[in-house]
């Protein structure tokens, strides 16, 4: 039985300084490394850990580094994604060890399990907040799909393709969703889309196929549908999503980052 888990905006600062003055995301991201090892017991063996976006705060290679030293923990294979925070080619560099990081142009790859198959894409638009596939992207997903015939494939990227009523963050989703639309429409196969960005655990249905928004490894962006709110964070519970196969379909769980007390016959 194939199963990933998804950890998201893990936003990595320089060592001896808080996100915003306010958060410690390296903290974070160690916790979400214990409770991941903590977890093999129960639910593994895990396939795969994928890192959808906004791995460090200002995409510096002191960053990278540092997010890699606290991931150097984590027992099963991960690959990440870019998000806007994230710089392509400091990435690159970054990473440029792992062998599922291309050598030049999107940071897309691809893994095929035994029950469905893993296609990451690059929303990233340099300089920008809101996401974009490019030409390149678009074309290695539709390349793809063509491959994996009917198969199922659980497709990964940062930007939400939908708005969420969150207005500060709809401004900056996947501008090009269409394009996504199509290239998924010809897949005959079923369908996940997994994202980051909002740093919000939310589902929802795109092009008749479910999304799942994961939540970020420490803070969360503020839930306020109101017009004009603006663009805050709230030191909500960081999350991660476990994305399974399981009686012929796929199957999301959301566990909260941490150290509970637990294991209580009901009786
Ligand atoms: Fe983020
Ligand atoms: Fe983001």
């Amino acid at each position: 039985m194939t199963k990933i888990i998804q950890i998201s905006d893990t936003h990595i600062v320089p060592e001896g300084t808080l996100a915003y003055g306010q958060v410690d995301t390296a903290k974070a991201l160690a916790e979400t490394v214990t409770t991941i090892n903590r977890l093999l017991p129960q639910v593994g063996p895990i396939d795969l850990v994928i890192v959808t976006g906004d791995l460090t705060e200002h995409g510096s290679e002191e960053e990278y580094r540092r997010f890699r030293s606290l991931m150097a923990d984590l027992q099963v294979p991960y690959r990440v994604l870019p998000g806007n925070h994230d710089r392509r080619e400091a990435m690159r560099t970054s990473f440029a060890d792992a062998h599922w990081m291309p050598p030049t142009g999107p940071l897309d790859w691809q893994i095929d399990f035994e029950d469905f198959a893993v296609v990451g894409l690059d929303s990233l638009t340099a300089n920008s907040a809101h996401g974009t596939l490019e030409r390149a992207t678009l074309s290695f997903l539709t390349d793809a799909l063509a491959h994996l015939g009917g198969k199922p494939v659980l497709v990964g990227f940062h930007h939400p393709p939908f708005v969420v009523g969150i207005e500060a963050m709809d401004a900056q989703n996947l501008i090009n969703a269409n394009s996504l639309s199509t290239a998924l429409s010809l897949h005959a196969g079923q369908v996940l889309m997994v994202c980051g960005h909002l740093h919000r655990g939310i589902a929802g249905l795109f092009c008749g196929r479910l999304c799942q928004v994961c939540p970020g490894t420490s803070h969360a962006v503020t839930l306020d549908q109101r017009a004009n709110a603006g663009n805050s964070f709230i030191k909500e519970p960081g999350g991660l999503l476990l994305h399974e196969w399981r009686d012929g379909g796929f199957l999301s769980h959301l566990v909260p980052i941490g150290a509970y007390p637990g294991g209580y016959p009901f009786k």
